[in-house]
């Protein structure tokens, strides 16, 4: 596999497979010095035409603890500021030698056409309303550390499906795992063609939640929306919100997740974070595992065929970094 554009090209074989190179990453996390070789000469940049705290700092970490260099595009400060086409500036970066090109862009399919003008594997951080397919990712290894396996699990996700390629990406790959999920929202914050999706529909959040194993909260996403999808931002809250009433009645052994920016006192309220069942960290921390996995997959000598060498490079004490020419 040469790019990671959607959830949709993985098989639930290859999903299932990444997941499993994802605990000898997460280990690297432990060490003292948190580093090996994997990716090293290699070249990592991250282009982001959307704003990001955790995807994108989540690649860089991922990329230096695999010892790959990274460049950082701060697209706010460079020539797109004047004008220059995404074509443009993908070739200006592919002709500095990069190996892999992380990608948010606000237009759903850009990281699609940025595959066309670059001979440098292209993994999407979030195409507009589309996909996200790390996030997704970084999900279900979050959901198989409470659960041990998906299957048969039952995912609410509550909010603003409409505009969420949160929701999209999750959905495609809960339910190849197995799990069943329910999509709760008003009418106007779902899209229209959730006939075609594997989900069940409720607007009826009480309900939804009686039989959740885990509870998935998706942020009110105004930046996307151009007319007023929700007349009254306090009822959507009592509606769809998870006030502390509702997480109360929630068994403390269900997790609640959220991709983050979170909105307090929008779709969760204030305090509801605080909650140990609250996995919104073990998100943020597993992201930097499963992006090593998927650098490893897309640029690691032999790519997803060398899976079975995967443990021997982490663990190989030979192949490690030397701690002393390090510290020099
Ligand atoms: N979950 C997520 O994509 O967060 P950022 O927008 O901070 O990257």
């Amino acid at each position: 596999m040469k790019h990671l554009l959607s959830i949709d090209e993985l098989s639930a074989d290859e999903l299932r497979e990444l997941l499993r190179m994802t605990p000898s990453f997460a280990e690297v996390a432990s060490r003292r010095i948190a580093k090996v070789p994997a990716l090293r000469g290699l070249t990592v940049a991250t282009l982001f035409y959307e704003d990001s705290t955790r995807t994108r700092l989540s690649f860089e970490v991922a990329a230096k603890r695999l010892s790959a260099d990274t460049l950082n595009v701060a697209v706010k400060s460079s020539s797109v500021n004047k004008g220059e086409s995404l074509r443009d500036t993908a070739e200006t970066i592919e002709a500095m030698g990069i190996d892999a090109v992380v990608m948010r862009h606000a237009s759903s399919g850009a990281p699609w056409q940025l595959t066309k003008w670059v001979g440098a594997s292209v993994i999407n951080a979030g195409d507009g309303w589309h996909q996200h397919p790390t996030q997704a990712l970084l999900d279900c290894f979050t959901l198989q550390q409470q659960f041990g396996d998906l299957d048969s699990r039952h995912i609410v996700m509550v909010g603003d499906i409409k505009h969420s390629r949160v929701a999209r990406s999750d959905v495609e790959a809960f339910t190849k795992l197995g799990a069943t999920v329910t999509l709760v929202a008003p009418p106007t914050l779902l899209p229209p063609a959730t006939n075609t999706w594997p989900v069940t529909i409720s607007h009826d959040l009480d309900a939804a939640l009686i039989d959740a194993d885990a509870v998935y909260l998706l942020r009110m996403q105004r930046e996307r929306q151009r007319e007023a999808l929700v007349p009254d931002m306090r009822e959507y809250t009592a509606l769809y919100g998870l006030t502390a009433q509702r997480a109360s009645r929630l068994s403390t052994s269900v997790p609640i997740m959220h991709p983050g920016p979170m909105n307090r006192g929008v779709e969760i309220a204030a305090d509801v974070p605080d909650l140990d069942q609250v996995v919104v960290v073990d998100q943020v921390r597993n992201g930097v595992a499963i992006r090593m996995a998927v650098l490893f997959m897309l640029l690691g000598s032999g790519g997803s065929a060398a899976l079975p060498v995967l443990e021997a490079v982490v663990d190989d004490p030979d192949q490690q970094v030397d701690e002393s020419a390090v510290a020099v």
